[in-house]
C-alpha cells in the first residue's frame, strides 16, 4: 500500500491546528505522539457512555470490565505476551518502574549487585539507583563505547559475572538511536542467574516486540508514544508477578492481571 501522507495526517486532529493563521508544528518528539481520531473517540465514548469504577454489578462497571478486559488482550497481542494476565497499566514508565521495583526490593538482600547502563534514560537507572540506596545494594554501572554507540558485550559479562540479582537495559536508547542485541544480552543475564528488565519505551513506536522471543523477565513501554493516551504498560513473566509483594490496599484484588 503506497504511504499517502495526507490521508494519515486527516486521521490527526491536532495537526490541522492552526496558530496565527499558520499550521502549528510539532517538534517536541520526547512529548510522544498525538493521537487519531479512532483514539480521541474511543476514549470520549468510553467517559460518556460507560465512566465507572471496574468491579461493581452494574451496567457501567461492567463496560469498564469489559473494556479493560480488551486493553489487556491487546497489550498482550502487541508484545507477544503469554497471556493477557501479564499486563500491568499504569500511569507511564517511570512510574511503573519504581513501583515493581520496589516490590523487589523485597526479595533483594543488603549487599546484592544491581546493575544500570550509561545509556538508558533516567527512568531505568534512578529506580535502581534509588532502590540500591534504600536497600544497601551495589550498583553497577555498564558504560558504552562512545565511537560505536554500543554496549561492549565482554564489559556486560564481565559485570555479570560480578553476581547481579537485576540488570536494567534499554532496547532502544532514546538519545542514541542505538538499538541493542537485547534477546543475546537477556540470555547472557538469564544463564548468569540476573532477572532483566528491559526498557522498550524508544523501540515499541519503531518496530514489533516478542517477549517470547527475547526471553526477558520484564518489558516497559508507554501508549503515549505509539498514538495511545497517556499511559504506560508493563509486561512481566506470569510467575514472577503472581509471587512479588504488590503494594496496594486490602480491598484490591489479589490475583492477576489487577494485583499490580
Ligand atoms: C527510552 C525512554 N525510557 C523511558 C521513558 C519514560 O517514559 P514515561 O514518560 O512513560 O515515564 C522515556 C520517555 O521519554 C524514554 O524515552
Amino acid at each position: 500500500m503506497p504511504f499517502d501522507p495526507v490521508r494519515i495526517r486527516e486521521h490527526f486532529p491536532a495537526l490541522a491546528i492552526e496558530d496565527h493563521d499558520k499550521p502549528r508544528v510539532y517538534l517536541d518528539g520526547p512529548a510522544g505522539t498525538q493521537v487519531p481520531r479512532a483514539v480521541i473517540d474511543r476514549t470520549v465514548d468510553y467517559l460518556v457512555n460507560h465512566n465507572a469504577n471496574g468491579g461493581g454489578a452494574f451496567r457501567t462497571a461492567r463496560a469498564t470490565d469489559a473494556i479493560s478486559t480488551e486493553a489487556h488482550l491487546f497489550m498482550a497481542d502487541f508484545l507477544n505476551a503469554p497471556s493477557p494476565l501479564e499486563i500491568v497499566f499504569g500511569p507511564n514508565m517511570t512510574t511503573l518502574t519504581y513501583q515493581i521495583s520496589r516490590s523487589l526490593g523485597k526479595i533483594f538482600r543488603p549487599g546484592e549487585r544491581l546493575m544500570v547502563t550509561r545509556m538508558d534514560h533516567d527512568a531505568n537507572v534512578y529506580p535502581w539507583v534509588q532502590l540500591a540506596e534504600d536497600l544497601g545494594l551495589e550498583v553497577l554501572w555498564l558504560p558504552f563505547d562512545t565511537g560505536t554507540f554500543r554496549f561492549d558485550p565482554e564489559a556486560f559479562r564481565q559485570l555479570l559475572e560480578q553476581g547481579v540479582r537485576l540488570v536494567a537495559f534499554c532496547m532502544a536508547s532514546n538519545a542514541l538511536g542505538t538499538i541493542n542485541p537485547v534477546k543475546e544480552m537477556c540470555r547472557m543475564a538469564r544463564e548468569a542467574g540476573a532477572l532483566s528488565y528491559v526498557d522498550a519505551v524508544q523501540y515499541a513506536p519503531h518496530g514489533p516486540i516478542d517477549v517470547q522471543d527475547l526471553g526477558c523477565d520484564f518489558l516497559v513501554c508507554s501508549a503515549y508514544k505509539f498514538f495511545g493516551g497517556h499511559q504506560g504498560i508493563l509486561w512481566g513473566r506470569e510467575e514472577l508477578l503472581s509471587e512479588l509483594y504488590p503494594y496496594q490496599v486490602r480491598p484490591a484484588a489479589a490475583k492477576l492481571p489487577k494485583r499490580f
